[in-house]
């Protein structure tokens, strides 16, 4: 194993493994023949994951997958709810780039994180593509559309944050009118483990069932999380969103199996394919 950093065994994410990782990439014998190449900086983060701490990134398979929808979507910004530690923003942001793609956004709330992936995207020759933008992901996409007014559409978005924010945060891109009939294709992964349950009733509910499920679905806490300047100045009160239900979705779920068939989860891919007069 290139390199004299030898990192104490950690227990946790977020226990500090995340800026350990720093020290184990940037002390590394073959530092220089990493710089440019996402490949090779994603070869060396694997490596620390299986010499010393489990990350939380997307695996190898469903990273294939995710890799394989870029290609055939072709998006020229693609976003992702969840940037971690910088490993999906290199691996889809250089896939994007590839594609012919004008930018790869990643919204992170915890500023540490950003702040690794930040280090990681620059090592690996990204940072003028990839853009990482630090806040929870409801205001970051609400100043995107209303405030920046840099989003009009979502062409592909990989979902990869905290699971009980996945439909909190597709019912606000609902309401901001940015998910479009023929255009807009959505990735979320981990819905079978830990699991997504709310999320994938609605995504596989057609526009009577959703409206259904939107009458009776009482706002929770977690919902409840923007009261500040920005949401008053973009007049949208992520508390009070409702989404549309009327837009119709296709949605299915894509497979995977690790440890011998011990581990199992999917990735649900849904394309908006119409919208419901209603
Ligand atoms: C599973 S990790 C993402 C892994 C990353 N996509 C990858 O594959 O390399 C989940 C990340 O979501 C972030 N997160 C949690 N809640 C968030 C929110 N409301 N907005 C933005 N990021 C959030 C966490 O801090 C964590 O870094």
């Amino acid at each position: 194993m290139p390199g004299k950093h030898a990192p104490p065994a950690r227990r946790n994410a977020g226990d500090g493994r995340e800026v350990d990782l720093l020290h184990y990439i940037f002390s590394r014998s073959d530092l220089e023949e990493l710089r440019g190449q996402p490949k090779k900086v994603l070869a060396a983060i694997d490596d620390y994951v299986e010499n010393h701490n489990r990350l939380m990134n997307v695996g190898p398979h469903k990273g294939a997958f995710i890799s394989k929808l870029i290609a055939e979507r072709k998006p020229s910004v693609m976003i992702e709810l969840g940037g971690y530690v910088g490993y999906s923003a290199v691996l889809f942001g250089d896939a994007v780039r590839s594609n012919g793609g004008k930018q790869y956004l990643s919204l992170e709330i915890n500023p540490e994180n950003a702040a690794v992936a930040n280090m990681i995207v620059e090592l690996a020759g990204l940072r003028d593509f990839v853009r990482i933008i630090v806040g929870s992901s409801n205001e970051s996409l609400i100043r995107l559309v209303k405030v920046e007014k840099y989003i009009s559409q979502i062409e592909l978005l990989f979902i990869d944050h905290w699971k009980d924010l996945y439909l909190p945060d597709l019912l606000l891109l609902e309401e901001l009118n940015v998910l479009k009939p023929g255009v807009s294709v959505i990735a979320a992964d981990n819905v079978i483990m830990p699991g997504a349950p709310e999320y994938l009733e609605y995504v596989r509910a057609s526009p009577t069932q959703k409206r259904e499920i939107l009458g009776k679905r009482k706002l929770s806490q977690s919902d409840n999380r923007v009261d500040n300047g920005l949401t008053k100045e973009s007049a949208i009160d992520p508390s009070r969103v409702v989404g549309n239900p009327n837009l119709v979705y296709e949605s299915s779920i894509e497979m995977f199996e690790w440890d011998s068939g011990r581990r199992k989860d999917g990735v649900e891919v849904t394309r908006v394919i119409g919208e419901d007069a209603a």
